[in-house]
């Protein structure tokens, strides 16, 4: 959050209301934030989507992080069927808003620790995916101002290229995991290990040579590749 303010944005974090104890916001206050934001982000677990307020958010750019695990988010039928990807899963239930996917394919480390200036010789970029040119173009110049380049692999229906399993998918900005680590040292690897940088060029290639496959993602299968 620091990172984002310092580049003169300003940022919410809103929980998601759940009825938890604690720091939750009410939901007016959430709903109130959604409307005054130039862009929300929508970053849960993918078996939450419904959750997300569809008529506070239409007419809005939404940008889609999500992914699908069917061991987290319980098997989504619709997923399952073929043919739909969670993106567009997303946009059925967001109807109005201008859904945009990115930020799905780097884990969270590195996506902070791979960030670079504009002219960095070792900027990396992040594909996105998008039905409306507009919000396309506000989602890149926030990749842009975050410090990614962005690579636009065409509409939500076309956002499988970037799905769990696929080439672009978390490794390549990853160094491969040393074998026959403890769980405790595999965490701190994950932690303490750099990125690599994967610039656009390279995005081009790997999200072309995606092939389709079942929906939804394996996290063991994550953890070996
Ligand atoms: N983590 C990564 O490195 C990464 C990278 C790329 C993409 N993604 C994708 O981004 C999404 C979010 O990932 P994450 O790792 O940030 O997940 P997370 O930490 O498990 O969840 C993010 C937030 O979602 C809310 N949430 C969790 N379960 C919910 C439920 N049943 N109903 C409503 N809200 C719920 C929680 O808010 P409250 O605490 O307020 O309840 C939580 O803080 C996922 O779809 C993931 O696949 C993650």
């Amino acid at each position: 959050m620091a990172r984002v303010r310092a580049k003169g944005m300003w940022l919410e974090l809103h929980r998601s209301n759940r009825p938890v104890t604690g720091a939750s916001r009410a939901p007016d206050a959430v709903a109130a934030a959604v409307r005054a934001g130039d862009l929300v982000v929508a970053t849960v677990p993918l078996g939450a989507y419904e959750r997300l307020p569809a008529a506070e958010l239409a007419g809005r750019t939404v940008f889609d992080t999500m992914n699908y695990y069917p061991e987290r988010d319980g098997r989504i039928a619709a997923l399952d069927a073929g043919g739909l990807t969670t993106s567009a899963l997303v946009r059925r239930h967001l109807a109005g808003a201008h859904v945009v996917k990115a930020f799905n394919n780097i884990d969270f480390r590195r996506l902070f620790t791979l960030a670079r200036p504009v002219g960095a010789a070792d900027r990396s970029a992040l594909p996105l995916a998008g039905d409306d040119e507009a919000a396309k173009e506000r989602v890149a110049r926030l990749l842009d101002t975050l410090g990614y380049d962005a690579v636009d692999t065409g509409t939500l229906d076309a956002s499988w290229r970037s799905e769990p399993g696929t080439p672009v998918y978390v490794q390549p900005y990853l160094r491969a995991r040393p074998e026959g680590l403890s769980e405790e040292d595999a965490r701190r690897w994950f932690f303490d290990t750099p990125g690599v940088p994967v610039p656009a060029e390279r995005v081009r290639e790997l999200t072309a040579s995606a092939v389709r496959g079942p929906a939804g993602g394996s996290r063991a299968a994550l953890a070996d590749g």
